[in-house]
């Protein structure tokens, strides 16, 4: 057997998850939480399937999950339902005898792929260059630990949806520019509803070490690095036309993730907490449709059928790493702690996880 094909083999689920009912994988998730008591914590992140939804001990989004992480002092193992670099981060914010685990490890994220901290050196030197000492680095926590540790040792911070507002103005009280990661969207949304114009962003292209900007340098007071996330780029402004010519009572909700053009047009734009909370404080007849990922689009429509709730494009399908995980490879992986051979533990080397913290705390205590 070949050494990828062993790797793929132990990655494998084992045939006898495979085999098992439904009814019977619940009943033994909830027997082996029982049995690990408080040594035991599941955060789950909003984005996640109802079969896994319902055995996590917290949920929430991007910023209360490491809020939560970061006050977890019991619980010997954390296991991490949502995708890689939320586990990196628990694992930032807990200490070196608390044990993450990630039930499947190909639950990552095509967005925090997209910037490699190799690339992210370059860029950094191009842009010193061309601006000298006056750029403040912000990763959206959506990026992976080096990332993390790269923003952390220049001076900079994470950001999440809900709380990129206040951490863009603090950075500007640092610095004249913000070289914003991973994600061009939340960056230029975030950017422009602070007031500056879209003329005085540039572009950073990884792919071709390239700033793709028009303007004059000393104009210049944001730069957007080239990534997105592939889920919210599919909501389309013709999926907003289609919405109003159909449903003209309805109101368009949408993630910053998605693009300038999509949030321009609709009513209402906020983070994953955001979008639950006017749904949860809607009047009972309130009509939505919302652009963000479709398991949680899913959970509103269920939980609130005294309203009209329907996904922005009706074709979407939900975040397909973060789907990874299900109440089978759950299972596995908490078995494997009561066999005493964790699977799948997520270790973030300590001088990356000291650069990464300091970034992740430069957010935590502004928010
Ligand atoms: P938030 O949880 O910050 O809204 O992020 C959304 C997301 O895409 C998580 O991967
Ligand atoms: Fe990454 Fe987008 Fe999936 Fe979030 S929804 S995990 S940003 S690909």
């Amino acid at each position: 057997m070949s050494i990828l094909e062993s790797i793929v083999n132990q990655n494998q689920l084992p045939a006898r998850y495979k085999a098992m009912n439904e009814q019977d994988i619940h009943q033994r998730i909830r027997d082996i939480k029982k049995e690990l008591g408080s040594s035991l914590f599941i955060p789950g992140h909003h984005y996640q399937k109802e079969e896994v939804i319902q055995h996590c001990d917290a949920t929430g989004d991007s910023l209360q999950l490491a809020q939560v992480s970061s006050r977890q002092t019991e619980a010997s193992y954390i296991v991490f339902c949502g995708v890689h670099f939320m586990a990196e981060t628990a694992d930032m914010l807990t200490s070196t005898s608390q044990t993450v685990l990630l039930p499947d490890m190909r639950a990552g994220c095509s967005m925090a792929d997209m910037a490699d901290v190799n690339q992210t050196e370059i860029a950094w030197n191009h842009l010193q260059d061309l601006f000298g000492d006056t750029i403040i680095p912000l990763t959206y926590v959506n990026s992976t630990a080096a990332i993390k540790a790269f923003v952390g040792r220049h001076g900079g911070a994470t950001v999440t949806s809900s709380n990129a507002h206040t951490i863009l103005k603090w950075a500007f009280t640092q610095k004249k520019r913000v070289l914003f990661l991973p994600d061009q969207h939340l960056g230029r949304n975030t950017g422009y509803d602070l007031g500056i114009p879209l003329e005085a962003m540039a572009i950073w292209n990884q792919h071709e070490n390239r700033l793709e900007y028009e303007g004059r340098a000393e104009e210049c007071r944001m730069i957007l690095w080239k990534g997105h996330c592939s889920v919210h780029e599919n909501f389309t402004v013709a999926n907003i036309d289609f919405i109003r010519k159909t449903y003209p009572e309805m109101k368009v909700l949408v993630h910053p993730e998605c693009s300038h053009e999509v949030v321009e047009r609709s009513d209402l734009n906020g983070s994953t907490k955001y979008i639950i909370d006017c749904i949860q404080q809607a009047e009972p007849g309130a009509q939505w449709a919302i652009g963000t990922e479709m398991n949680l689009v899913q959970r509103l429509i269920d939980r609130h059928p005294e309203q009209k709730i329907v996904s922005l494009n009706p074709y979407m399908c939900p975040c397909l790493t973060m789907n990874r995980i299900d109440s089978k490879h759950l299972l596995w992986n908490l078995e494997s702690i009561l066999e005493g051979k964790p699977r799948n533990i997520i270790t973030v080397e300590e001088q990356t996880a000291r650069e990464g913290r300091l970034a992740i705390e430069r957010m935590l205590v502004r928010s």
